[in-house]
């Protein structure tokens, strides 16, 4: 069997890459389904489910390669001519899927990829070439609109694969014609007319793409997504001292198969009082209400605010309460740290300098989610590590007397 396709014919290599690339779409749309469907309330599930999304991830970025030498390969190629070039709605119809076809393997695979890349958190591609895209930044935005975006051009080339096969079928048992053989092997064909490209074709596929995308967006795909619990109201705390809030932060990071995923509380207050000429063992005290659901933990937020983890349509708000001492080069804060109904006590040594009036303060501490009943069915440190790492910077001006 040649290598190269004739004006009758397809070759092999042609024939090699359509079946290669039919078995894995074939397998990918269900592995997809199956991955996205899957619970992950514990260490187990949540591990056949990042198994799943990985082998899925990782078939997908191999199509898009694959789909590159393929489209590069068809261009490079005659077309074997219609069959039946006097059915012409039927030719425009074969057509339009087949640039459709072509399409999805490039935009539902970069679409899952970027996704992918604009997210923190969970499961890696197993691929060389690691987890983030030039170009594409960390963001839940970004992320959200390409997982909107996969789901739509993935199912367009559902739909439209549906169609192709059934007209290979049809082709095969109601025309009885050498439709699907001459794309398994290269059967005797009577003398055929030139292929003619329809040039409509490649226009229907846009507008196919663009109506699923206004259906899409007509069904909320790319509205913002409800968070599962609201950002409580925090009250201002009558404090010694006045929080910049540009260049204070409330962070976090753990460890979830081996990758790290950070996170930052976007809302907090916080009551200091602190004298700088005080004691060394009574400098002050501070007093933090952070409102947990408005953490952002990349991919893993809306798991973060769930019932096993933070609880936080319950437990909305974290409290830590310290006193303040100095300890040698450095400070320390003594006190409790109280997350859903846990109070553990805790003992953070931080750094603090002044630049004129401004107090620069930054410490890390590292919890034992244990500790706070998050993520208790999380049972293996493989899927979700046990400590995690606070950090905490602040920059603060003395208030108006
Ligand atoms: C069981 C599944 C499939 C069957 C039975 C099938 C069957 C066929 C047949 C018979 C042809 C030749 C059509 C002709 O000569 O006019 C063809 C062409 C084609 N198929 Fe499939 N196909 C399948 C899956 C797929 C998948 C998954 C894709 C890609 C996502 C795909 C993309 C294409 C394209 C792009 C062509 C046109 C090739 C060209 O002329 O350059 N097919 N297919
Ligand atoms: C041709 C290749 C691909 C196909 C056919 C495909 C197909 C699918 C399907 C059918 C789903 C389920 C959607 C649903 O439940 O309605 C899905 C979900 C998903 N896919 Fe793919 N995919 C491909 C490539 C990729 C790649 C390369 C990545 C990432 C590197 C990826 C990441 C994802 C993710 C993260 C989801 C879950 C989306 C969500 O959060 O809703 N996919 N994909």
């Amino acid at each position: 069997m040649p290598l190269a396709n004739t004006t009758q014919h397809y070759g092999s290599l042609t024939k090699t890459f359509h079946w290669l690339t039919a078995a894995l779409i074939i397998t990918l749309i269900p592995l997809g389904i199956i991955a996205n469907q899957l619970p992950y309330d514990t260490s187990e599930e949540l591990a056949r489910k990042a198994f799943l999304f990985s082998l899925h991830k990782t078939l997908g970025v191999t199509v898009f390669f694959v789909a590159l030498a393929r489209i590069g390969w068809a261009i490079s190629q005659p077309k074997p001519a219609e069959l039946h070039p006097d059915r012409k709605l039927e030719t425009l119809a074969a057509q339009t899927a087949h640039w459709l076809l072509y399409g999805s393997l490039l935009l539902v695979p970069l679409s899952g990829w970027i996704h992918h890349a604009a997210t923190t958190g969970f499961a890696p591609i197993w691929w060389p070439f690691g987890q983030n895209l030039p170009f594409v930044p960390k963001d839940n935005d970004l992320a959200h609109t390409f997982a909107s975006l996969h789901i739509i051009f993935e199912r367009v080339l559902a739909a439209t694969l549906l169609l192709h096969i059934a007209g290979a079928l049809k082709h095969h048992f109601i025309d009885k014609d050498q439709t699907l053989r001459r794309m398994l092997s290269t059967p005797k064909l009577p003398e055929l007319a030139a292929h003619q490209s329809k040039a409509a074709a490649p226009v229907l596929a846009l507008g196919a793409w663009a109506a699923a995308l206004a259906i899409g967006a007509s069904i909320g795909l790319f509205a913002a997504k409800d968070t599962v619990a609201a950002v409580p109201q925090l009250q201002e705390a009558p404090s010694d001292w006045v929080i910049v809030t540009e260049s204070s932060r409330i962070g976090i990071a753990t460890t979830q198969f081996g990758a790290t995923v950070e996170g930052e509380f976007a809302q907090w207050t916080t009551e200091i009082k602190y004298d700088r000429d005080a004691p060394p063992e009574e400098k002050g005290s501070v007093r933090t209400t952070i409102a947990i659901p408005s953490l952002t933990l990349g991919a893993v937020t809306d798991q973060a605010m769930g019932f096993d983890y933070f609880n936080a349509p319950e437990f909305p708000t974290a409290v830590f309460e310290a006193d303040i001492a100095e300890g040698g080069d450095s400070h320390i804060a003594t006190g409790t740290l109280t997350i859903k109904d846990k109070t553990v006590p805790i003992t953070m040594p931080f750094d603090l300098g002044f630049e004129g009036d401004t107090a620069f303060m930054s410490g890390t501490i590292t919890l034992d989610r244990r500790e706070y009943g998050i993520g208790d069915n999380m049972t293996d440190e493989a899927s979700l590590a046990f400590p995690v790492t606070v950090t905490i910077n602040i920059e603060a001006n003395p208030a108006e007397p």
